[in-house]
């Protein structure tokens, strides 16, 4: 399986502290079947001094080549967090910010309680530039959890959409885990990632989230944990398809 959204590279924020770890972290998301790893690490627009492209870049590189001289069979691929700005347009085009594996697909957080002003401004000039907007877990958002129709609304004008299996298991309370199930329930969820941001609480494990979206409906199941990441690491087109399902 494909994780693409894990806070695995050492050092870098509030994940992985240090190389040990994201060498157990990997280890982890290895046993449980997952392969290949984004590391998206955050970006925070007031953090460009400190953390950037090539950093990350340059971390991915040292994390595979530690993976290879242990035998653990995940590979890691770059990418980052970016927290929504109106500077975003300006980061992409100096470089400053990565897509997800340099991909047309860029993973973008809302704040936790609000929902800025620029956001569908921002969402229309970067499709305008064929970049595709991946929302992080929405389904944490304050005011999304009381209206999810938000989300609907950015789907239906081609926005993507990324839960965290954590919401689905509870982690972050009942109301964010019924929010995530409304997401489902209404097709508006293309990715399930693990946002794993270490070895013992919040780890890189998917595959018990797997088991139980794909017994409320095995074929949503399929293409969120699988088709989708594939597509996107490889650049392609996510389909699309509007109709709610029973769970
Ligand atoms: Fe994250």
């Amino acid at each position: 399986m494909i994780d693409i959204h894990c806070h695995i590279l050492p050092g870098m924020d509030d994940g992985a502290h240090n190389l040990d770890i994201s060498i157990e972290m990997c280890r982890i998301a290895g046993y449980d079947g997952i392969k290949t790893i984004i590391a998206t690490p955050h970006y925070f627009p007031e953090q460009k001094e400190t953390k950037n492209a090539d950093m990350v870049l340059k971390q991915v590189k040292v994390l595979n080549r530690e993976l290879k001289l242990k035998n653990i069979d995940v590979m890691v691929l770059s990418g980052m967090e970016v927290f929504i700005c109106d500077e975003i347009i300006g980061l992409l085009d100096s470089k400053e910010i990565l897509t997800l594996n340099n991909s047309r697909y860029l993973l973008i957080e809302l704040p936790l309680f609000s929902i800025p002003l620029c956001t569908q401004e921002l969402f229309y000039k970067l499709m305008i530039k064929g970049i595709v907007p991946v929302i992080a877990h929405p389904e944490r958002n304050s005011c999304i959890i009381n209206n999810p129709g938000i989300v609907l609304e950015y789907v239906h004008r081609g926005v993507l959409i990324q839960i965290d299996t954590g919401s689905l298991k509870g982690e972050f309370g009942q109301k964010v885990k019924k929010t995530a199930k409304t997401l489902l329930k209404n097709k508006s969820v293309h990715f399930m990632a693990t946002d794993a941001h270490n070895a013992n609480t919040r780890t890189p494990q998917i595959s018990e989230t797997f088991k139980y979206v794909k017994h409320l409906n095995k074929e949503l199941a399929e293409s969120i944990f699988l088709t989708n990441p594939f597509f996107l690491i490889n650049n392609q087109a996510i389909p699309s398809d509007n109709n709610s399902i029973d769970m």
